[in-house]
């Protein structure tokens, strides 16, 4: 089958790829851009695990064909931390064993991150809610509802940290 070219915004940069018709993003994303922190399960839109942030949403990537993502933005997991420094919810995962053998937890961190985008104070039910689509299967949930949790008060502190300029006129306070 003829292939075609695809340009896209893959974690900040500009990439290109070949792609069929038929040829899934997820497959895209792995074979064609080497990016294989995106996983492949089911294929059927069930699991969760190929999940990756498109045009700031997150999508199945095997229910999206690469061609359709010409001229995209596009996050992986491997855009998530910067340079040695965690991403938060990357953090809160590691910190509350939010993950066993790893398999689901690419898709089930950026599921986060656009479930935290959306609504960055979730309570538990919403949280169940919002990674309902992703499936894991070794950690019974429990941690990984601990982990969002987590997340959610890491960045909520993130965003309530005084900015560089406002902590600098503080400290230019004389002491009383
Ligand atoms: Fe895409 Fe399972 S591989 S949802
Ligand atoms: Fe193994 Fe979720 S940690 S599938």
């Amino acid at each position: 089958m003829p292939t075609k070219q695809v340009s896209l915004t893959v974690n900040g940069q500009k990439r290109t790829g070949q792609a069929e018709p038929r040829t899934l993003l997820s497959y895209f994303i792995r074979e064609e851009l080497g990016l294989t922190g995106t996983h492949i399960g089911c294929i059927v839109g069930r699991c969760g695990a190929c999940s990756v942030v498109l045009n700031g949403k997150v999508v199945k990537s095997c229910m999206v064909f690469a061609q359709q993502a010409e001229g995209a933005d596009l996050l992986t997991i491997e855009g998530l931390a910067e340079g040695p420094k965690l991403h938060p919810i990357q953090e809160a995962f590691w910190e509350h064993h939010g993950l066993q053998c790893g398999y689901c937890t690419p898709g089930m961190i950026l599921t986060t991150l656009d479930l935290l985008n959306d609504n960055p104070d979730p309570t538990e039910e919403e949280i169940r809610e919002g990674i309902s689509g992703n499936l894991c299967m070794c950690t019974g949930y429990v941690n990984i509802v601990e982990s969002v949790k987590a997340a959610a008060d890491k960045m909520g502190r993130s965003r309530r940290k005084p900015s560089p300029s406002r902590r600098s006129r503080r400290s230019e306070r004389p002491a009383s």
